[in-house]
């Protein structure tokens, strides 16, 4: 069955069942600075998911965009992908355990044909913050699933959250017996050998997990659940990797064609990264050295490689992109109208990374043999300083081709000369830094540190567990969604209104360094979801009053922004308020 195919009849099968069809959210999220890219279908549900009113009703059902980019350097094995395609369905406060089982049971053996046989599931054991899900367990016995193809985990395996806080709660994972023998006496869908492939997972989400750890009740019970297409497709196609699907196979077959030596591997990591490219361009999305631009830039940096190493004409890139259009449009139509965008971002994006390459690599080739000489397998942190600073190798670049040559990469030193030069470059990196901000206008630059001030703000008058859950800026006045719960009052607003514009009548300057993640955020530096971000990051501080890992850009000094006035103070989900406010 083709991937569409099984988009289509999931999308008709939970429309039979009252649920509204809704379109896919963008790959990168609507203003939400808090993530660089959905990473699952409920990501854009999260205030239905607290209780806000759904306009579609209570049973939603969709396909969304996902890329996850923990797992970048995996790719190229039979199974990693960052871009992937979720089915999902949703109860907001609607159905709950028994319905959703059901429905599950039957979509996969009846309108996928899998046979009861092949499935296993696994449902939550229990423990003090949450009971032993018998009831789900009992669902599955219900549907057929014997005894003792139902299986019990803890939080690891059976409890479902994105990230350190959110809506969360006890899942059950269906899985795909792929016929492969045990691994062991002890076998089972949690142990990852291969045998078991999870297809899909039901999150009975009817809980909140705060910062701190604890869980309290939502005022609903939702369902929420992701089934990964591509995985399903190479299930229902009776292939062993996704690569072998009509999704990637005309890529991967052109590029056996063009290479001069194979490698499965390089030719996986270019069918992946480069499909994903596309679709983050697609969705709005430009190479850069921050953030959601660096990850893009990242992408095409490491599917260039790999074409260089499969010694395939880098000219043959363009051709390769038609083709994969060709592919994918029945799937994503809008690939089409965007076509001569996204080729000429991904080639003007090689043509930059071409000439760092080959100087780089050049010299990657000299340590790696002055290191075999020597009878040694570590590359120096000197060694891959020099890579960076004088050949703009970017060390996962460097450990990357490391990997290849079973070479190891002593990182903490390279760190620590980072470190030290960053100390000695600080001015010229505030230089370099200004000299990329010339995209934003003036106004939303202003307005983008007075998000800083306020979120500083916030977090005197209300409280220290005041976190930004979002933002949004215009030339005319900027929104700022943060975690409160409850309406702020004329006397709060007023302080908040008065220390911001202190600040600004103090003129602090607004200072900016890079510097290592773990460091930033050791240094107690503001950010919403650490994992997203990249390993070196943009830190901004605003005096002693703010300290925010960010992309930028600001303005020089506080004093430039004028007078801070909020226009409005409202809910934004549960738990969120929004200021609405402008400078004049
Ligand atoms: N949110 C859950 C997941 O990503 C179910 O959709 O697995």
């Amino acid at each position: 069955m083709k991937a569409i195919e099984i988009r289509n009849k999931y999308l008709e099968f939970f429309k039979k069942h009252g649920h509204a069809v809704i379109p896919s959210a963008p790959l990168i999220p609507e203003n939400d600075p808090s993530v660089l890219f959905t990473t699952a279908g409920m990501q854009p549900l999260v205030p239905y998911l607290l209780g806000e009113k759904h306009p579609e009703g209570t049973r939603l059902t969709d396909y969304q965009k996902c890329l996850r980019t923990n797992d970048i350097d995996e790719v190229g094995d039979n199974r990693h992908l960052t871009y992937f395609e979720m089915l999902g369905n949703w109860s907001l406060g609607d159905y709950f355990k028994e319905e959703a089982v059901a429905m599950s049971f039957e979509f996969l053996t009846k309108e996928l044909g899998i046979p009861v046989e092949k499935l296993s599931v696994t449902c939550f054991a229990g423990d003090e913050d949450c009971q032993r899900d018998n009831i789900t367990a009992d669902c599955w016995r219900k549907a057929g699933i014997p005894e003792d193809r139902i299986y019990f985990f803890g939080k690891e395996d059976n409890w479902w959250i994105a990230g350190e806080e959110g809506p969360c709660g006890p899942d059950t994972e269906m899985f795909y017996d792929t016929g492969k023998p045990k691994c062991s006496e002890n076998c089972n869908p949690s142990c990852g050998c291969g045998k078991y492939v999870e297809i899909w997972n039901n999150v009975f989400m009817e809980f909140f997990k705060t910062k701190d750890g604890k869980y309290t009740k939502l005022k609903q019970h939702n369902v929420d659940t992701g089934l990964g297409l591509e995985r399903m497709t190479m299930l229902l196609e009776g292939k062993q990797t996704p690569f072998d699907t009509e999704l990637f196979k005309p890529v991967m077959d052109k590029l056996l064609e063009l290479a001069q030596i194979d490698d499965i591997a390089s030719r996986r990591i270019v069918a992946e990264h480069l499909r994903a490219s596309m679709m983050i361009i697609l969705d709005g999305g430009l190479p850069s050295n921050v953030d959601r631009g660096y990850i893009l830039r990242r992408l095409i940096r490491r599917m260039v490689r790999h074409l260089r190493k499969l010694q395939i004409d880098l000219n043959e890139l363009s051709k390769l992109i038609e083709l994969n259009i060709e592919t994918l449009k029945e799937m994503y139509p809008d690939l089409l109208k965007n076509k001569e965008r996204i080729k000429s971002v991904i080639i003007e994006e090689k043509d930059k990374f071409e000439k760092t390459l080959e100087r780089g690599e050049r010299e990657f080739n000299k340590i790696v043999n002055k290191l075999r000489n020597e009878g040694k397998d570590l590359i120096s942190g000197q060694d891959l300083f020099t890579l960076y600073e004088t050949y703009g190798f970017p060390p996962e670049v460097t450990a990357d081709l490391a990997k290849e040559q079973k070479l190891s990469i002593d990182s903490s030193e390279f760190d620590r000369l980072f470190k030290e030069h960053q100390e000695k470059s600080r001015i010229g990196s505030e230089q370099k830094f200004k000299g990329g901000l010339s995209g934003s206008g003036e106004m939303e630059t202003k307005y983008h540190t007075a998000t800083h001030l306020l979120n500083a703000a916030l977090k005197v008058v209300i409280g220290k567990d005041v976190h930004q859950k979002g933002s949004n800026i215009t030339p005319e006045r900027m929104r700022f969604d943060f975690s409160c719960d409850h309406k702020l009052t004329d006397e709060e607003k007023q302080k908040v209104e008065t220390l911001v514009n202190e600040w600004i009548k103090q003129a602090i300057p607004v200072t900016v360094e890079e510097m290592k993640k773990e460091e930033a955020l050791k240094s107690g530096a503001e950010c919403m979801f650490i994992e997203k971000y990249p390993d070196i990051v943009t830190v901004y501080s605003i005096g002693t009053v703010s300290k925010e890992l960010c992309g930028g850009p600001h303005v020089k000094n506080t004093s430039e922004l004028g007078t801070f006035k909020i226009k409005k103070e409202e809910a934004s989900s549960a738990g969120v308020r929004r200021i609405k406010a402008i400078l004049e």
